[in-house]
């Protein structure tokens, strides 16, 4: 197998190594194109181009597989949990049991924020989205925390891990409670991650909480396949952040941003909008998936279609399981489970989505398990981030230790006037 390929342009022949990943798949480095020829690449969206070398996430859409460190993803649903998981992103192997415990206990002693940071919450209008006061939350604890800004220093980085970890279920929680107006509730450190979290979000001072186990469960699948994703616009937001050496906190506060829009984080949350729009409609799903076929409207399936899976998403089929599990088990039925399910049936067999390789992806069910367990819409996107909070720190902390890590910098091909001077305002 070739290890270049040639370019030719305005009669001289240019060769571009090819760089070949573990799994076999082939690039291009162009690294030295625009010395060698003054041409750079175009290439919208990035559909294209790799922007970094990573042991972390392989995926390979074509056949539907993901893997954290080598390991399948079903295997990790199955056999793992979200904290062990966060610590084989990050660490790059499954923990030994003292591993494991160190690392719990890091996470555990470090659940509270700072009580002058609870009052941060009070200057928000009590409809503020979660996602607004998470990614301001996780910059202000960069205001906490000035002593571990170094992003070389191996300790620092490893505390703010901890915290933010840590600390992310008890600020969700928090931007929850501020909505409906309750008090604040304290984490339990005596509690798993997610019973913690569950605890902080439905109890109240004045009765007793117990945490389902199975919900507490399903949560933690969810957390599990949403934790790494290699190179989404999220994880690259946060690449692209760090790559100018800023802190752990402001480029996580970054991939929050990133993650909040509709067509990444944001697609679980329209999803159940969808399939509430389409219920209180009458429910005539065929209408809504004639005008997602339909090019003269806006409107897009949510939950349908992927940038990378062009066969199957293969965390759609593990949440497809959770969900049913989930209420079988709460024995709350569901009327928008039958209208995902309904659609499902027909946009499998629909040419329109079958020709464009457009399958349910992971939020197609996520959210009628967050509903189930009693997470309100607009905190959905929150989960995402909960659950996406390690990839983005294994991505980050890679990059760092990174020998050859630049700025992110792309170039672009410039369109605009040429030049052309100043005209006074009133010879305008
Ligand atoms: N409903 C109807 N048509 C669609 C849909 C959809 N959900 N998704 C793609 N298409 C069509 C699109 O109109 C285009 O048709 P044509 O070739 O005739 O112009 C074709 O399929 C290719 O679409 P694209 O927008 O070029 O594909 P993309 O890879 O740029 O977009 C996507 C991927 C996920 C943004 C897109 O499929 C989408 O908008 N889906 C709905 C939003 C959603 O569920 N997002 C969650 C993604 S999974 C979570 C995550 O990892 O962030």
């Amino acid at each position: 197998m070739a290890d270049t390929a040639i370019l030719e342009f305005e009669g001289k022949k240019i060769e571009l190594p090819i760089v070949t990943g573990s799994e076999g798949e082939k690039a291009l480095d162009i690294s030295k194109l625009r010395a060698n020829t003054g041409l750079i690449t175009l290439d919208s969206g990035y559909m294209n181009t790799g922007a970094c070398k990573s042991s972390i996430t392989f995926l390979n859409g074509e056949e539907g597989i993901l893997r954290y460190r080598g390991y399948p993803i079903d295997e990790l649903a199955e056999k793992s949990t979200f904290l062990e998981t966060a610590y084989l992103l990050i660490f790059g192997e499954l923990p030994t049991s003292e591993q494991y415990a160190d690392f719990k206990e890091n996470i555990t002693r470090h659940t509270m924020i700072h009580e002058d940071m609870r009052r941060f919450f009070d200057g928000f209008p009590k409809d503020a989205h979660p996602m607004a006061i998470l990614s301001s939350a996780i910059s202000v604890l960069s205001t906490f925390y000035q002593d571990t800004h170094d992003p070389q220093d191996e300790e620092a980085v490893r505390i703010s891990i901890y915290r933010l970890i840590a600390k992310i279920p008890t600020i969700a929680a928090y931007a929850f409670k501020k909505s409906i107006g309750h008090p604040f509730v304290y984490p339990d450190n005596s509690l798993r991650y997610c019973s913690n979290f569950l605890h902080m979000m439905f109890s109240v001072p004045t009765e007793k909480y117990e945490v389902d186990p199975v919900l507490a469960k399903a949560l933690d699948l969810l957390l599990i396949l949403h934790a790494d994703h290699e190179q989404n616009c999220s994880t690259s937001t946060m690449r692209i952040v760090g790559s100018s050496q800023a802190n752990l906190f402001a480029s996580t506060a970054s991939g929050i941003s990133a993650l909040w829009g509709p067509l990444h984080g944001g697609a679980n949350q329209a999803v159940i909008e969808m399939l509430r729009r389409i219920k209180d409609e009458g429910g005539d799903v065929s209408k809504f998936i004639n005008m997602a076929k339909d090019k003269s409207s806006n409107f897009r399936l949510s939950g349908f279609g992927h940038r990378v899976y062009k066969n199957f998403d293969p965390r759609a089929k593990l949440i497809k399981k959770a969900c049913d599990d989930v209420l079988e088990k709460t024995g709350k039925s569901n009327p928008l489970l039958d209208i995902a399910e309904e659609i499902e049936e027909i946009v499998l067999k629909d040419s329109y989505f079958v020709e464009r390789k457009l399958y349910p992806n992971v939020d197609f069910y996520s959210g009628i398990i967050y509903s189930a367990i009693g997470i309100p819409v607009n905190m959905f996107t929150g989960m995402f981030t909960i659950g996406r909070l390690p990839g983005w720190i294994a991505q980050w902390t890679e990059m760092m230790k990174d020998p050859t890590l630049k700025i992110g910098r792309p170039r672009q091909v410039y369109t605009g006037e040429n030049e052309r001077h100043y005209v006074s305002m009133g010879e305008r």
